[in-house]
């Protein structure tokens, strides 16, 4: 949907991406003077695979100041962003037919990179009726001889909704029961967040997990660094060689002035990235009360990240429509305004909308969107 409003746009149509999966903000002013300095200093090198030892400290810190998990340098690896964290992660662990259990809706990379590893993805769904989380009891059902690893992803993307330490400690509790399973958690947009508990990984809430636990993380959501690719993954020693491993025949390093930057980011000032959430809180508060008063799209408030995931069935039967594909459409060409169909995360009668842009935007894509509609 994002090159097919571009596309339109190059036409000279008049078009409202709603569809991006990137803050609006430019990179904080510190973080890139970090890395005009590491050219200056000639930081213009191949580094170690698994990132410089200045970077993997200030992960380390960062682990263990916003998060409680206390980490060594042999159990860090800093990669080419989140995505190439989770990438290296599946391809060192899953073997063929291995199941990876994916909570829908889903991040949409999870599935095929899933099958690039030669796994098996197993998709458990969701509702609005359950905040789209999956149940303990679900989860229990869900789990086979062969099931390797399940990934969680707080706050979610695309639903923005979020885990309460209650609902960790319930799907913890089902975890330990089942000691070959992994866990993956991907906490990329840990500090776009607005619950009234603060964020909790369940390494955290569950200790006796950490053993079979990899954090993934990174710059690119919270720190308006999409570009600069740095993500990292934190966990058992072991398993962290073998990402290195698959990454140093890859990609090896991620960029070395990129790693300058992040080290800046992740030690220096983190006003920046309060001030960046507020601005979020702002538009989800306005946006999802102004979607949910259309006919026949239904919104429930999320806690954090950037999206509106909106239950849309109501509209596509209204406008007699197939399915949320045509009313992406539908609605690109009708109201000039690109949003992602809920079937690419698994969640078929949706769609995601972001608010990575400001206000007057939304406001406007709102009322084209009512418009069309009315078509
Ligand atoms: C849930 C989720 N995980 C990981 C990523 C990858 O982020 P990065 O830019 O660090 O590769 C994204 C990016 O959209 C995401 O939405």
């Amino acid at each position: 949907m994002s090159m097919k409003a571009a596309e339109l746009r190059a036409q000279g149509k008049d078009i409202i991406s709603l569809s991006m999966g990137e803050p609006d903000f430019d990179t904080p002013e510190h973080i890139r003077s970090a890395a005009i300095a590491a050219i200056h200093a000639g930081q213009t090198r191949y580094t170690a695979v698994d990132g410089t030892p200045g970077l993997k400290k200030a992960v380390i810190d960062k682990l263990e100041r916003d998060n409680k998990l206390t980490y060594e340098a042999d159990e860090v690896l800093v990669s080419n962003g989140a995505k190439q964290a989770i990438y290296n992660l599946l391809q060192a662990t899953i073997n063929d037919g291995d199941e990876v259990l994916i909570p829908a809706p889903y991040w949409v990379s999870y599935p095929d990179m899933v099958r690039l590893a030669d796994g098996e993805p197993v998709i458990l769904s969701t509702s609005p009726k359950t905040d789209y989380l999956i149940t303990p009891a679900q989860l229990a059902a869900s789990i086979t001889d062969r099931t390797r690893m399940i990934m969680l992803n707080s706050p979610s993307n695309p639903t923005g909704q979020v885990y309460s330490r209650q609902w960790l400690s319930d799907i913890g509790a089902v975890l330990l029961e089942h000691p070959r399973i992994l866990i993956c958690s991907d906490d990329i947009y840990e500090h776009i967040w607005w619950s009234q508990e603060p964020f909790a990984s369940i390494g955290e809430v569950v200790p006796e997990l950490k053993q079979r636990l990899v954090v993934v993380n990174g710059v690119s959501k919270g720190y308006a660094m999409t570009g600069w690719r740095i993500g990292y993954a934190a966990g058992p020693a072991a398993i962290i060689k073998e990402m290195r491993k698959v990454q140093g025949q890859s990609t090896s390093n991620p960029c070395s002035i990129s790693q300058a930057a992040a080290e800046a980011a992740l030690a220096g000032d983190q006003s920046c990235v309060a001030e960046m959430c507020k601005a979020f809180r702002k538009r989800h508060d306005w946006l999802v009360p102004a979607l949910d008063a259309l006919p026949g799209i239904n919104c429930i408030p999320g806690n954090g990240a950037f999206y509106v995931f909106a239950d849309c069935s109501g509209v596509i039967e209204e406008l007699g429509l197939k399915d949320d594909l045509a009313l992406a459409e539908h609605l690109l060409e009708h109201a000039g305004v690109a949003t992602v169909p809920g079937t690419a995360f698994g969640a078929a009668g949706h769609l995601r909308l972001s608010f990575a842009c400001d206000l007057e935007t939304l406001q406007s894509a709102v009322q084209r969107i009512e418009q069309a509609l009315k078509s």
